[in-house]
């Protein structure tokens, strides 16, 4: 490997040596989301077969009057912090309702992206002139913790869009584990999670008829050629997504289409790809409520109340710590 990377580069390198030298190969999903990943990500949301996004929406919309409710049962002075903000326009449904109740609140933004943070906090300005808007950029863990005092308004934290699911289950109660570290006893958190349902629901969700799924997986690969001097044809690599109803997860896979040798030259090496060998991309875990409530015990908390849409598709749900 070059030791002429930046950490990051460095890191991003050492993890596709260590995935495409596996047997079955991998790529980690969080390297999805450069420039190009991060605008393909937003024109999935708005996809017909991305059910996920309209399922938030139409629970923030429908229910927001409970959810404030809940959120100001302990006080209705709250900071709202939420992590790997986006484009916040989930959020901003909320956010109108609350400040029909209250001036109280603020909104902290954290995110890697420091061009999403600037868009977000542009934006809220505009949308809430009235609001205090933050945005924070780096570690959720570090900046949570800087954010640690008894004395300050309680915090709601946020993750959403089921951002969860990319997590293996280890992962996501090592993830709720630590947040319930940095955060003071009165805080909760506002989790989404995408529940189980009909497989033939979940599978043109990672698999839509225009292939912008398939561009998002794809944007991996030329990623690799563009910042690691790799070599992948594109065009010899196609996207594969199913669902697996018994572990309740999508999965998706770049499959070889044909027998070929890739290059990469910062790890200055190549890599065997047999015809129809996959490489394994992304988990995408769905959820039952029994699932939800186990991860919650597990990782410190309880639920204080769920938050489901019309269809049962999605569960927007509130944890106090233990
Ligand atoms: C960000 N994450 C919750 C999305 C998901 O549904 O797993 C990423 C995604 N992958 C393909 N489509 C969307």
């Amino acid at each position: 490997m070059r030791t002429s990377l930046s950490p990051e580069l460095n890191q991003f390198a050492a993890d596709v040596l260590a995935g495409l030298s596996a047997s079955p190969k991998f790529l980690s999903s969080k390297y999805f989301y450069d420039d190009e990943g991060t605008r393909l990500f937003q024109e999935i949301m708005k996809l017909p077969e991305y059910y996920l996004t309209g399922c938030e929406h139409e629970i923030f919309s429908t229910h927001a009057a409970e959810i404030y409710r809940s959120f100001a049962n302990c006080g209705s002075e709250f900071d709202l912090i939420e992590l790997g903000a986006g484009d916040g326009s989930k959020t901003s449904v909320l956010i109108d309702h609350f400040l029909h109740q209250t001036e109280k609140i603020s909104y902290t933004a954290i995110d890697i992206s420091q061009e999403a943070l600037d868009t977000l906090t542009f934006k809220f300005s505009e949308e809430f002139p009235s609001l205090k808007v933050f945005a924070r950029r780096g570690d959720y863990f570090r900046i949570l913790e800087s954010l640690k005092s008894p004395d300050k308004p309680r915090k709601i934290i946020m993750f959403l869009g089921s951002n969860i699911g990319n997590f293996s289950r280890q992962q996501s109660v090592d993830f709720f584990r630590s947040l319930r570290a940095v955060m003071d006893d009165s805080d909760v958190l506002f989790l989404g999670f995408d529940l189980q349902k009909d497989p033939r629901v979940i599978v043109p969700a990672y698999d839509d008829a225009d292939g912008v799924t398939a561009a998002f997986n794809l944007n991996l690969l030329s990623r690799i050629n563009r910042e690691l001097g790799g070599n992948f044809d594109i065009d010899k690599f196609s996207h594969y997504a199913n669902y697996r109803p018994v572990e309740g997860s999508a999965r998706s896979y770049l499959i070889s289409r044909e027998r070929q040798s890739v290059q990469i030259s910062a790890l200055n090496r190549s890599f065997e790809f047999e015809q129809w060998e996959a490489i394994f991309m992304e988990i995408s875990q769905k959820y039952s409520l029994k699932i939800i409530s186990d991860l919650a015990a597990e990782s410190g908390f309880r639920i204080k109340e769920n938050f489901i849409d019309g269809r049962n598709f999605y569960c927007n749900s509130l944890w106090r710590p233990l």
